[in-house]
């Protein structure tokens, strides 16, 4: 099959270290460590010279990087877009000046804050810090910065993860609602793993609810969901799920700074960019093996092996490409 020249979005993970434990993390186990600002700009760098068009920040956490802003000046240097996830929980009022500064010089700073309920005590049971997160999104809203809030959806927060629109929207326009996918910590904590899975027909309704709500709401709402089960149970493709691009369109560089195809198949490894340009290893046999692969990588890496509901969302199209 043709392969692109470079991915469409990388996430680049920039340190192994996080203030936070949630229940289903995929980035689990951390390594501890940062990566040297010198080496996420090195490698920023080159994913911007090969074209790739979203370029994520993540980790860990990575408002844990004592060099945060130096990073992103630094590529703001040579880039006028970037994207970071985060927990949100170390956005003081310094953090979100800062990060508010880049929108204002016209530069994109996107930042996703992972939020799964308003609700304090159910947030807590799988994440923590609820306080701080939602003070962190009122900074930000306040602002210019591109927000999106990102809710994990499981059995603690489908009766009301929905509500997290209803919270925020118009101050915040972009919200994003993913399913549970199978972490080694989830395939390693079985009954975490039942805890938390929501079946099909659970997740259809979660999503029929959704729609019907966005439906009522102004068109400056964007709402973006992985949803590939409701194509599964009843066949009708109303959300934007194109399938398991994982290796294909996409790629995750891990704190050490293996190139997996996805966090979910930390086994998939394309290779390693500490020693090695990324573009040697995204255009490797290696590589093109992982991507021809028809069967999900996450199940070829054992992971079917957990309850049926945290297979990967994506997982059921990659065959059918
Ligand atoms: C690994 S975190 C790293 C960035 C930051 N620490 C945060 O929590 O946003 C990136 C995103 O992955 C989500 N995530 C983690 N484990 C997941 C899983 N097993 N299934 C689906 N999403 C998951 C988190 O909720 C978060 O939105
Ligand atoms: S999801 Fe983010 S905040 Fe939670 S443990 Fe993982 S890296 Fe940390």
């Amino acid at each position: 099959m043709h392969r692109l020249s470079a991915p469409f979005i990388t996430v680049v993970s920039i340190t192994g270290q996080c203030n936070l434990n949630c229940v289903y993390c995929y980035a689990h186990p951390l390594t501890g460590q940062h990566v040297p600002t010198s080496d996420v700009l090195r490698l920023v760098r080159e994913l911007h010279d090969l074209g790739v068009f979203e370029i994520v920040l993540g980790g860990g956490e990575p408002f844990t990087h004592p060099e945060i802003f130096n990073i992103l000046d630094g590529i703001f240097e040579f880039r006028e877009r970037v994207s970071v996830l985060t927990n949100g929980t170390l956005l003081n009022e310094i953090a979100c000046r800062r990060l508010a500064a880049y929108s204002s010089k016209r530069l994109h700073m996107r930042v996703q804050v992972s939020l799964d309920a308003i609700q304090g005590h159910i947030n807590n049971a799988v994440r923590g810090c609820t306080d701080l997160t939602v003070n962190a999104i009122e900074r930000l809203a306040s602002t210019e910065v591109d927000l999106q809030i990102a809710a994990v959806v499981h059995k603690h927060n489908i009766a009301v993860a929905g509500q997290i629109i209803d919270e925020f929207y118009p101050r915040v326009k972009n919200f994003h609602f993913m399913n549970l996918m199978p972490s080694t910590k989830l395939r390693d904590n079985r009954r975490t793993a039942d805890e938390l899975c929501v079946d099909d027909i659970q997740l259809k309704n979660f999503f029929d609810a959704l729609e019907e709500k966005v439906s009522g709401l102004p068109s400056d709402l964007h709402v973006s969901g992985c949803a590939d089960y409701v194509r599964e149970v009843d066949d009708v493709p109303r959300w934007s799920a194109p399938g398991c691009l994982a290796g294909i369109t996409r790629c995750d560089i891990d704190a050490d700074f293996n190139v997996l195809a996805c966090s979910m198949a930390p086994e998939a490894i394309l290779g390693n960019v500490r020693d090695r340009s990324f573009k040697s290893v995204w255009l490797s046999e290696r590589a093109r093996q992982l991507a021809d692969m028809e069967a999900p990588l996450c199940s070829a890496a054992g992971r079917t092996a957990i309850a049926q509901c945290t297979d990967c969302h994506c997982s059921m199209n990659r065959g059918a490409r």
